[in-house]
């Protein structure tokens, strides 16, 4: 079932994103997609702070990946893993990566721009989907299960 939520500004998504992230367990990949600044990194932000992840996170545009570690509900450690595939060219460079042992894992894989290789996303997954909406600040974010059991 997909959930759409109507946010006016950068806290709104990561608080919307924190909410949902309660439905997250290790191995989940949450695929992001949607233009430039429409809020990708800040919806990952709020997933964080769910996991009370303590470092900064921002975009591994230059990195291509960055690992933080956070805590569960029952405070054990849980690896988050943030890809961004902005400036990938070939989906090998993915896979150059070793990035099928990360997402899917033991840890939580969020992956921006993940629109640009639906090759390399699993089965299961939560699509993300970002757009900006009629006032600056507004955004539409539509978040659709897909394989996931009901
Ligand atoms: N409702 C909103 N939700 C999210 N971000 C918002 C909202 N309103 C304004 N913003 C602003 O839009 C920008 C979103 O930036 P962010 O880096 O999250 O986008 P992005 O989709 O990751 O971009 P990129 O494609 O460059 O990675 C931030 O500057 C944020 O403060
Ligand atoms: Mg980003």
């Amino acid at each position: 079932m997909t959930l759409r939520i109507i946010t006016r500004s950068a806290e709104e998504t990561r608080a919307a994103a924190a909410a949902f992230a309660r439905n997250l367990r290790r191995g989940d990949c949450v695929a992001l997609s949607g233009a430039l600044g429409t809020g990708k990194t800040q919806f990952v932000k709020g997933v964080c702070e769910r996991f009370a992840v303590g470092e900064t996170v921002a975009s591994p545009t230059y990195v291509l990946m960055n690992r933080y570690g956070g805590r569960d509900d029952k405070g054990r450690e849980i690896l988050l893993y943030h890809f961004d595939l902005y400036r990938i060219r070939y989906a090998d460079e993915v896979h150059d990566l070793g990035a099928a042992e990360f997402i899917g894992g033991d840890g939580i894989s969020m992956i921006e721009w993940s629109d640009r290789f639906p090759e390399i996303l699993p089965a299961r997954r939560y699509d993300v989907r970002l757009s900006a909406g009629s006032s600056q600040d507004m955004r539409t974010v539509e978040i659709v299960p897909v394989g996931v059991d009901a």
